[in-house]
């Protein structure tokens, strides 16, 4: 069976404090939004930025321009943090798609956040993402993704603040990222380990549309789904870079025409092109058709 895929190429944040910013989410591309309360939101405009949830989802487009629905998560303030427990209850009122945790450390982070959407009825739906951002959390990757494997705890996607894991290891952030590199992969292999969707992080020079692009082809190329992004300039390329090719998408049609030839039925590997092909590519192939289709590729 094949699972369904719900894109997540392209992850906007946008802060809950600027207005600006909100109105123009409707007509964007993008396959997510993230309205941001935590690092984009100044501490005088916390309550402010909080109060104006309910605002922002009843307004909540239903499809965006390509007809598809454009997911929209939440992200809070750490639980521990003045903001955390009265952001969680006001986003979890909103019904978003998913709340953000950020600077999430160990399982229990995820657990205890979960228990309050239960006790407080959150319809199922309501999933929760986290922030990969803090050295305790890379310590701890493997816990947390397991979590994944329970659809209870509501886990489904990793966000890497690598701002963040910047700030807080003191390696330098290069322009090919190779102090952070490993410490990526690692996420992108606890992700799968977890059945979970994993975003890269953002690009902070916003202007500079060649490097992003470059960085997306990398991070599509290291396994990530998509990309966190801070700017709506970013999200053609991001949607671009996590879409199959025309290539690959080519390549997977003649592995699954190849595999339904009456000669091939009982066959478990096949020569195609000079190239061996087994049943495994042929399911990784239904896998990326399958992409393909739903983002209209
Ligand atoms: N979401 C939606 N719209 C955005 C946006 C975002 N993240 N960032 C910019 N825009 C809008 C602007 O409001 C502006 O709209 P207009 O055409 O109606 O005037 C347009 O896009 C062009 O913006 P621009 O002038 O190029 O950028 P800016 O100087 O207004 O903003 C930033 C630059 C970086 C401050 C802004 O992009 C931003 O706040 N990004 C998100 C930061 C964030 O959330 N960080 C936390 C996670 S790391
Ligand atoms: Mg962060």
């Amino acid at each position: 069976m094949i699972e369904t895929y719900r894109p997540r190429r392209s992850v906007l944040y946008v802060p809950a404090s600027n207005d600006k910013a909100l109105a123009k989410t409707s007509s964007l591309a993008c396959d997510a939004v993230i309205i941001d309360l935590e690092d984009a939101v100044a501490p005088a405009d916390k309550v402010a930025a909080r109060e104006k949830l309910a605002g922002i989802f009843a307004k909540r487009p239903v499809a965006n321009h390509n007809g598809r629905r454009c997911e929209m998560i939440v992200r809070i303030n750490p639980l521990a943090s003045e903001w955390g427990a009265d952001d969680l209850l006001a986003a979890l009122r909103s019904e978003p798609d998913a709340i953000l945790l950020p600077k999430v450390d160990t399982p229990r982070d995820v657990l205890g956040a979960g228990d309050v959407l239960d006790d407080n009825f959150a319809p199922d739906e309501v999933k929760l993402w986290a922030m990969i951002e803090t050295p305790k959390a890379l310590l701890n990757i493997g816990p947390i993704a397991e979590l994944g494997r329970d659809p209870a705890s509501r886990l489904v996607c990793f966000v890497a603040g690598t701002n963040d894991l910047v700030k807080e290891t003191g390696v330098l952030a290069t322009p090919d990222r190779r102090y952070l590199t490993p410490w990526l992969m690692q996420m992108v292999l606890a992700a799968r380990a977890g059945g979970l969707d994993l975003l890269d992080g953002v690009f902070n020079e916003f202007r500079d549309l060649d490097g992003f692009a470059r960085e997306c082809t990398e991070a599509a190329a290291m396994g990530f789904d998509g990309k966190s992004l801070i700017h709506p300039a970013q999200i053609d390329a991001a949607n671009r870079a996590f879409a199959p090719s025309a290539e690959a998408v080519a390549e997977a049609r003649s592995v699954k025409e190849a595999f339904a030839l009456a000669e091939n039925a009982g066959r478990q590997v096949i020569a195609l092109n000079g190239k061996m092909v087994e049943r495994l590519h042929l399911a990784q192939a239904e896998k990326l058709l399958a992409k393909a289709a739903a983002i209209g590729a």
